[in-house]
């Protein structure tokens, strides 16, 4: 495991071929998503959905939307995780209120509150603005995701080079609720990768102060 936040940040590159003899149990990629989903998302929704392709069956499905530039890293690695966004994430948001409050970590009062302030916004939300946030909390635990992975000794790729329409379908998902985000592939670097050095623009290019 590594602690070094800096060195999880700093040095977390794409990664486009694995040592395909290193093997992540289930348990394991469970546990890095479980400690990816302490992301932040609107309202607390969470509104993601992560489908483990790691198995042959699955890889096919993904060769059924994947752009070829991204078969190298879904048939070397030893998983590939399609994260989704959750466009009706709302439709739980009671259950996950009342849920605290059997726990006693909120009033009912507070519930109530939350629950009344926040849940008209989602169910007359538009259809844009379902898919936005969904898109949102979905890249966050993305992210989160990544760095997880580097914490556990392991490499990412994200990936969009897909064609998004098919993507929910593929998995048995409705396409209407889940909006494909990223796949993302994971695992241990095939040593003989040579890893680009990327670049960002100047802080300066990209900021301003206002
Ligand atoms: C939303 C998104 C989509 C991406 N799609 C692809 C992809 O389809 N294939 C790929 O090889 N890399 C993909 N990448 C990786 C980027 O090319 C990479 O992050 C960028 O070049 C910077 O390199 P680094 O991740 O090594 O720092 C994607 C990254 C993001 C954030």
């Amino acid at each position: 495991m590594n602690n070094d936040f800096k060195d999880i940040m700093q040095n977390r590159k794409s990664i486009r071929h694995y040592d395909s003899s290193v093997k992540i149990s289930r348990d394991e990629l469970l546990e890095i998503i479980n400690e990816s989903i302490s992301a932040p998302s609107a309202c607390n929704l969470q509104s993601w959905y992560f489908v483990i392709v790691d198995t042959p069956e699955g890889k096919e499905k993904l060769h059924n939307f994947l752009m070829p530039f991204n078969y190298p890293q879904v048939d070397t690695a030893p998983a590939t995780i399609m994260v989704f966004g959750n466009t009706k994430s709302y439709l739980k948001y009671r259950d996950l209120w009342n849920g605290m409050v059997e726990e006693k970590k909120v009033t009912p009062e507070a519930r109530d509150a939350a629950v009344n302030t926040f849940l008209p916004l989602y169910e007359k939300a538009d259809r844009q603005m379902l898919v936005a946030d969904a898109m949102v909390d979905a890249s966050l635990v993305s992210m989160q995701l990544m760095l997880v992975a580097r914490e556990h000794g392991y490499e990412t790729n994200p990936m969009a080079g897909y064609d998004a329409s098919k993507a929910a379908a593929e998995f048995g998902l409705d396409p209407e609720q889940y909006i494909p985000v990223m796949a993302i592939s994971i695992g241990k670097p095939d040593p003989s990768e040579v890893v680009p050095d990327t670049v960002r623009y100047d802080v300066k290019d990209v900021t301003e102060f206002a």
